[in-house]
């Protein structure tokens, strides 16, 4: 064990680290955090145990029956402390106009004061009387041209221990730093040191001050306050989508909220597919999706659940890497019906976090199944279905969530950690609209697909902290994640066209779906899950040159007879409920989109803007 005991000088550090750089950011966030221990991860299954341990002994964890759920444990997080903190977020580029209006932005000079440099900054001594974690990952294969490294500096050994299963980390990554390899620097504390003799609660946050924090020019990460997901396993969304963002701008590639599946037709050939959709809307159900019975022959395999780096190769075509290597998925609505693959995922080697707790001592959350006699909530209340129906308490929070290692997954697809990456075949688009967007349209071409992306709308979910079911533009699935000005952004995608013709390849397809229409009866009409594999179907044939559509005034969708409704019940009537696209609701969706436009004005590219005006016309027309 690496561990420094108590009160020892930060300076000791295992023989195997070479980093100069490295050793001395070490040193120096130790001295301004001043925790009581540093702990150098080495990433091993022993350590990941004893950490474990660590956490059940503070209470932190509870383990699960391991003759049910085998080394799996259950987190219960600080009511306060449940879900990403859009509205703590903030992109500190030197200049704020490069943070543009979606971010909050604050001076660099004056963030860094707040929490490093002033007399009373948030991060002088916010680790005392904890150890610090150094967890040096990888986002993407070891070694992979489109991969990068970087290490978090945590005192929150759940931090630890989650990163172990969502990234690749450890020694190996330190091998390969060398002693000169560069990383992105992550700094995390969850606020709350502890005096000489303080007892620690389970759960410590910073119930008051909340800061996530990025230096896009230093590409560094600084974040202060929650210990929860999306705000503390800083490989994800701060580095994997905010920081590498805006690299791949600078250095032209894409950093993208998708999912990454393969696609195997009865005729055996393999596409892959890209698809982004807001947080909390079905990425790993579609990632992990078995088609039905009725479709023998076609097989999807994962390569990825949330996120994609994806990069031209010299032949042009687009290559993505998973640059994770968990899922942190959520529960509520999982069961064996609704992702199976899943479900097997799940069965063991599992960190639960908010879900409930069954007296045999396995996990329960709304929609995996029948529900127990009894059980403990979320925040350690006693919980049954009486007490749910009476005043509608909740068992799991709506953003409860697994982390799992994708080597769980029976779906994994062989390609999932190849370095070289896997070549985009289609760009799929979805957001969640209960009217105006069809179940599935195909853009005509680059530029409609990446207007069709930028102006996609999407009503908000539990993922986030603040209010639920309000539509809002979420272009790209990326509003929270973009690492700079949106309208840069929108410019980046539209110049990838370019780029590729110019190095002679077909570009991917792109595609806009939405599966989640309402009927009158405020109820799904899609049946979506395992039945989205009709609509894969359809965009493979489209993109192998079969399938039939139907021009629209904005790309072009399928009518009923061109989608295979095999074993499915789903008549012409009902799927005009699906696909249809109302003048007057189209409309008002133009005006809302001319919203987003004039707030991102000046840098909304001409050719969106020019594009907007074409499908007025169309419309009118
Ligand atoms: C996530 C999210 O956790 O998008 O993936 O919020
Ligand atoms: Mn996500």
């Amino acid at each position: 064990m690496n561990a420094i005991p108590q009160g020892a000088a930060a300076g000791e550090v295992p023989a195997h680290v070479r980093n100069a750089k490295l050793i001395d950011w070490v040193a120096r966030i130790a001295r301004l955090t001043q925790p009581a221990a540093i702990h150098w991860c080495d990433g091993s299954q022993e350590e990941y145990e004893r950490l474990c341990q660590r956490l059940v002994d503070a209470g932190t964890f509870k383990r699960l029956n391991p003759q049910l759920r085998p080394g799996s444990y259950l987190a219960c997080s600080d009511p306060s402390d449940v879900a990403r903190v859009e509205d703590r977020t903030f992109i500190c580029s030197v200049r704020r106009e490069d943070a543009g209006p979606t971010n909050n932005w604050v001076d660099p000079g004056e963030m860094r004061q707040l929490l490093q440099t002033g007399d009373k900054a948030l991060f002088r001594g916010s680790m005392r009387g904890r150890t610090m974690y150094v967890v040096p990952f990888s986002m993407g294969p070891l070694g992979s041209p489109i991969s990068h490294i970087g290490v978090e500096l945590s005192d929150s050994p759940y931090v630890a221990v989650n990163m172990r299963l969502m990234t690749r980390m450890g020694r190996p990554v330190l091998e390969l730093l060398g002693s000169d390899g560069d990383f992105v620097p992550c700094v995390h504390s969850v606020g709350a040191p502890l005096q000489p003799g303080q007892a620690d609660v389970p759960w410590p946050c910073n119930a008051e001050q909340k800061y996530i924090v990025h230096y896009p020019e230093t590409s560094e990460i600084w974040s202060y306050g929650s210990g929860y997901g999306g705000n503390a396993l800083l490989g994800k969304k701060c580095f994997a989508l905010r920081i590498a963002s805006r690299m791949g701008r600078d250095q032209g590639w894409l950093a993208e909220h998708m999912l990454i599946l393969g696609v195997t037709t009865p005729g055996g050939h393999k596409y892959h597919v890209a698809a982004a959709f807001p947080s909390a809307c079905g990425k790993t159900n579609f990632a992990m999706l078995i088609p039905p019975a009725s479709m023998p022959g076609w097989k999807i395999t994962t390569i990825g659940d949330d996120i994609a780096w994806i990069k031209p190769g010299a032949d042009g075509r687009l290559y993505a890497i998973n640059p994770e290597a968990g899922y942190f998925g959520v529960a509520p609505g999982t069961n064996v019906e609704t992702n199976p693959n899943c479900m097997r995922s799940l069965e063991r080697d599992v960190i639960f976090t908010n879900v409930a707790l069954t007296d045999d001592g396995d996990v329960w959350w709304e929609g995996m199944g029948p529900a127990p006699a009894h059980a403990i909530d979320w925040q350690g209340r006693d919980w049954t279905p009486e007490l749910a129906a009476t005043n509608g308490t909740r068992a799991a929070h709506p953003n409860a969530r697994f982390t799992v290692a994708a080597t769980n997954n029976p779906a994994l697809d062989p390609a999932w950690d190849d370095p070289a990456g896997v070549a985009i075949d289609a760009f799929v688009f979805g957001g969640r609209r209960s009217t105006t967007v069809p179940l599935v349209t195909e853009a005509r071409n680059w530029l409609e697909g990446v207007y069709m992306a930028a102006t996609m709308g999407s009503e908000t979910t539990a993922a986030a902290a603040g209010q639920q079911g309000v539509v809002r533009r979420d272009p790209f699935a990326m509003l929270p994640f973009c690492g700079y000005h949106m309208g840069d952004y929108f410019r980046h995608w539209i110049d990838m066209e370019n780029r590729l013709r110019g190095l002679g390849s077909k570009l991917p397809h792109i595609f806009c779906v939405n599966w989640f229409r309402k009927g009158s009866d405020g109820r799904f009409v899609w049946p979506g899950y395992g039945e989205n594999a009709r609509v894969l179907k359809w965009m493979i044939e489209r993109i192998e040159g079969t399938a039939q559509g139907q021009a629209n005034f904005f790309g072009v969708s399928p009518r009923h007879a061109d989608l295979d409704w095999s074993g499915l019940d789903f008549d012409a009537a009902r799927f005009a409920t699906v696909i249809d696209s109302s003048a007057p609701q189209w409309i008002e969706e133009l005006r809302l989109h001319d919203e987003l436009f004039a707030r991102l004005s000046p840098r909304v590219p001409d050719e969106l803007q020019a594009t907007r005006q074409a499908l007025q016309a169309a419309l009118e027309s």
